[in-house]
């Protein structure tokens, strides 16, 4: 018998860290929107949206990890986190075929020169609301306006860079990268670890930029490594622009910081590290576009989306298959885009965004769980961590507020314990 939504989802947890959110789900055509407003949102940049934006991702989150596609209204009475905004938005979706508010909002000037100025490496949401209302438009606009962005060295390197940026990270390229680093961290100590977070490890097929987690088992030996592979790299000639900042983690960081103030809107952290802009190699770039692309107006559509990259990975039904050499099929050269070649004929690389982070094995396992996100996931873990367990999580560690306590972890699985949460694999933390 045919089991409805509702019937299937009346037990869906309240905290997102609670479900299981894959990457490939069964509600692209109400997600899509959602996201949409949400990122309408947060570039509105004060308190009230900063809640907005996270009502919708909350119900973005929930249809994500919804069994089958929602296809009436009635299915979703009894979700959490769907609020009557919200469910005149699926309405609306479900009658006709689209939200005509996210359409309206994809289609708003604002938001449309939001997403391309925000998109520029450097750039949030004042920033770019302030050359709007300069009258600023288009990355042209900004390249030629010569009062502006130069001042920043980080947002003029992100604009000469802007074209390569925007093109998507594959994971081929992640892979080089980190097979590059490991062949330098070996020649220093081969014992120094290496592993690529965000979201590749959590199976998206490309990304915005790579993530690389530095350790050492020793505690303590991984001081001075970032200022050694950093020095080879340049060397080398593979830095085009970075900033190194270094660690601000003492113990009295996690006991000090205000539980109920910042920490679950940013991201900080006080790790060592490194972010910056990288030469690969464009011979790295094994593209696996074999998914059905035809029209190159759908290529550009993709390589010009700064919103979804994961939508690459949606239209890809096999994430995995382009990692077997022997898989000779799944191996095609891109497809020829204008976005590959803009002004980059004359040169073997690609610019590309890297994030270089530094723990100490102590706290590895705790950044592992932070940097390897979602970002939604995180926030949710630390709310739940704060609410369900009087506990301050961060990518450092997990404090006992009660007992004035760190409480370690050597492996994911044992971050997971210590918050009494089922295990979540990478691939399952997508929300
Ligand atoms: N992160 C963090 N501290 C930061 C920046 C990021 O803890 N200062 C975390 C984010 O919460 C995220 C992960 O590190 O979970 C990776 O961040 P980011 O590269 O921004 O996002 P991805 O999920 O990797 O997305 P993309 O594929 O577009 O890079
Ligand atoms: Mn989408
Ligand atoms: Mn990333
Ligand atoms: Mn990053």
């Amino acid at each position: 018998a045919k089991t409805t939504v509702n019937e299937r989802t009346e037990n869906i947890p309240i905290y997102e860290c609670q479900r299981e959110t894959p990457l490939q789900h069964h509600n692209e055509h109400i997600t899509h929107a959602l996201e949409i407003l949400a990122k309408e949102a947060d570039f509105r940049n004060d308190d009230i949206n900063y809640s907005r934006a996270l009502a919708f991702r909350r119900a973005a989150c929930v249809f994500k990890c919804l069994p089958s596609r929602v296809e009436g209204v009635q299915e979703i009475q009894s979700l959490h986190n769907i609020g009557s905004h919200v469910k005149r938005i699926v309405e609306d979706i479900l009658d006709n075929g689209y939200s005509s508010e996210a359409e309206k909002t994809e289609n708003n000037d604002w938001f449309k020169t939001m997403m391309t100025f925000t998109g520029v490496f450097g750039v949030g949401p004042a920033i770019a609301d302030k050359w709007y209302r300069l009258g600023l438009r288009t990355i042209e606009d900004l390249k030629i306006e010569q009062t502006l962005p130069n001042k920043d060295e980080r947002i003029s390197t992100g604009l000469t860079f802007h074209d390569d940026l925007t093109l998507p990270v594959l994971r081929s390229e992640a892979e080089a990268l980190a097979d590059l680093i490991r062949c330098e961290l070996d020649t220093i100590d081969p014992q120094y670890q290496l592993v690529v977070t965000g979201g590749f490890r959590r199976g998206k097929d490309c990304g915005h930029d790579v993530d690389i987690l530095l350790t050492h088992p020793v505690e303590g030996k991984e001081k001075g490594i970032l200022e050694d592979l950093l020095h080879r790299l340049d060397r080398q000639g593979r830095l085009i622009y970075g900033k190194r900042e270094q660690s601000t983690w003492n113990d009295g960081v996690l006991q000090g910081e205000n539980i109920k103030g910042q920490y679950l809107k940013s991201t900080l952290d006080h790790f060592e590290k490194w972010i910056g802009i990288m030469k690969l190699d464009k011979k790295c770039r094994q593209c696996c576009l074999n998914y059905g692309l035809n029209s190159n107006e759908k290529q550009q559509e993709l390589l010009h989306s700064s919103l979804d990259m994961k939508k690459v990975s949606h239209l890809r039904p096999d994430t995995m298959s382009h990692m077997d050499p022997k898989n000779n099929s799944t191996k095609r050269k891109c497809p020829s885009s204008s976005s590959e070649d803009r002004g980059t004929n004359d040169r073997t690389w690609y610019a590309r965004r890297v994030d270089l982070i530094v723990t100490p094995t102590s706290q590895f396992y705790y950044a592992l769980v932070g940097w390897t996100g979602s970002k939604h996931f995180n926030r949710s873990l630390r709310l739940y961590a704060q609410k369900e367990l009087h506990m301050k999580l961060t990518s450092h560690a997990l404090y006992d507020t009660t007992k004035k306590h760190l409480i370690p972890a050597n492996s994911e699985q044992e971050v997971f314990k210590n918050l009494h949460l089922r295990y979540l694999e990478p691939v399952e933390r997508n929300c």
